[in-house]
């Protein structure tokens, strides 16, 4: 587990003053890059769902990195893959929620019928920042009556302690910076 820590790690960008000033941006390109990678970051996360989550019923992956790791992890459970997108991507009849970011407004949406009340959620993403983006898919989950078991991602900015937003739900965050 270390030396996959190690492997992720090392294949985290950080670009200065993207996309604004004032913002370190972690790009996560050369994980995708490196096939060795890509393997460790998802035996992370597949690791941590099986060590502690005895039922899982979908992985749900936030617009737009969210999507990079989300299916891979879904494939390794065997279980479904569920989008939550940027307003105005996905057909049919959607709810949405707005929510901040680091750098400005958005708002997330979801198929109505992408999840069916007591279904038990795992949400993915890249990155954890302020955590609007992954409250946000939290209140889309409860709001069709899904069940969040809890949210992951590769990279947590841990300054921005996104973590108090996002309680009570447990997080999984294999590579925290600052
Ligand atoms: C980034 C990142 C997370 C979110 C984290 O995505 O991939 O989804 O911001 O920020 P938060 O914790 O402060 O909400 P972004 O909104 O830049 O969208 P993109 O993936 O489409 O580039
Ligand atoms: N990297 C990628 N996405 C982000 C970041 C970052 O540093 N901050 C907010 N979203």
């Amino acid at each position: 587990t270390e030396s996959k820590l190690q492997l992720v790690h090392t294949h985290i960008r950080p670009f200065p003053d993207f996309p604004k000033k004032g913002i370190l941006f972690r790009d996560i390109c050369p994980i995708l890059k490196d096939p060795a990678a890509l393997t460790a970051v998802i035996d992370l996360f597949e690791e941590h769902v099986r060590k502690n989550h005895k039922q899982v019923d979908l992985i749900v992956g936030l617009d737009a990195r969210g999507f990079l790791f989300g299916p891979l992890l879904a494939q390794r459970l065997g279980v479904g893959f569920v989008l939550v997108r940027k307003k105005g991507k996905l057909p049919g009849t959607t709810v949405s929620v707005a929510y901040d970011l680091e750098y400005g407004k958005a708002e997330a949406e979801i198929q109505e019928d992408a999840v069916a009340p007591g279904q038990k959620v795992l949400l993915i993403d890249d990155l954890l920042a302020t955590g609007g983006t992954l409250y946000a898919a939290c209140q889309l989950m409860k709001k069709q009556q899904a069940e969040v078991l809890g949210c992951m991602v590769v990279i947590e900015l841990k300054e921005l302690n996104g973590t108090d937003k996002l309680k009570p739900s447990q997080c999984f965050l294999p590579n925290s910076v600052l």
